[in-house]
């Protein structure tokens, strides 16, 4: 009720960092967010052959780096050797994969950071053990952990209750309600794709205190409309634009 009396303040994540200006999931496209004074950061997190966490959104390595095949398959010393810069613009030529560490080094500690776990084999390999452990040596940084993967997420939970979580969905519910009392632990945050958001679920969140953090939101004109409906965060490529 109080947001939807004043309004609120919704916050703008940066998707992948600045993805619309710089290459995605780089740390040229995080710096390039903070300048363009985003409130907070989303980006990918997988597990190397020997078990490091590097930031990363596909399975394979064709599509942003001169890599071939799948990540999961290179050590991290392998993983350095690649380029993520220059199939986005020339100008980002040499640009490395950063681990989870290197990026959570340079965020600030009044910036959310939305570390998505992805989840391709990830359970079977222990991925959200790895993702904690790392955590848990920045106890200054504000950070919810997402997943499409929900059985990544109880047993994040499972491991440390104290860690805050959010649900990935790519489409609607029936019984929102029911889910999230269903599932058998406490969310913080619900991330759905901005296709699929209704008003009474935004009410029902609301109410639960559960944080709204909708993805992938580019343009004002969404932007606008999910404000005014009482989402809490919208995840864009263009945190500048956006802001304004
Ligand atoms: O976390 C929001 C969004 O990033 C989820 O989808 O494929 O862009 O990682 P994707
Ligand atoms: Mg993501």
């Amino acid at each position: 009720l109080y947001k939807l009396i004043l309004g609120g303040n919704m916050e703008i994540l940066a998707h992948r960092g600045a993805s619309g200006t710089a290459p995605e999931n780089t740390i040229a496209a995080f710096k390039k967010a903070l300048i363009d004074g985003c409130d907070g950061f989303e980006f990918d997190v997988q597990q190397t052959k020997d078990g490091k966490i590097v930031v990363f959104h596909d399975w394979t390595l064709e599509r942003t780096s001169n890599g071939q095949g799948h990540l999961r398959d290179y050590t991290l010393e392998e993983l350095k050797k690649l380029d993520v810069g220059s199939w986005f613009s020339d100008k980002f030529k040499g640009e490395q994969i950063p681990t989870l560490e290197e990026t959570l080094d340079i965020i600030p500690d009044d910036k959310l950071i939305n570390i998505e776990l992805k989840e391709e084999h990830s359970v079977e390999r222990g991925t959200e053990n790895k993702v904690l452990e790392i955590i848990k040596r920045y106890p200054n940084k504000n950070i919810i952990v997402s997943s499409f993967s929900h059985n990544l997420l109880k047993n994040l939970k499972e491991l440390d209750s104290s860690i805050k979580v959010g649900i990935l969905l790519e489409s609607a519910l029936v019984n929102l309600d029911k889910y999230i009392e269903n599932l058998g632990f406490n969310i913080d945050g619900y991330h759905p794709s901005k296709s699929f958001l209704n008003q009474k679920d935004v009410n029902y969140l609301n109410s639960k205190n559960i944080d709204i953090n909708v993805w992938t939101v580019n343009s004002s004109k969404d932007a606008k409309i999910l404000k005014d409906m009482g989402v809490t965060r919208i995840i864009t490529n263009f945190p500048k634009e956006i802001k304004k």
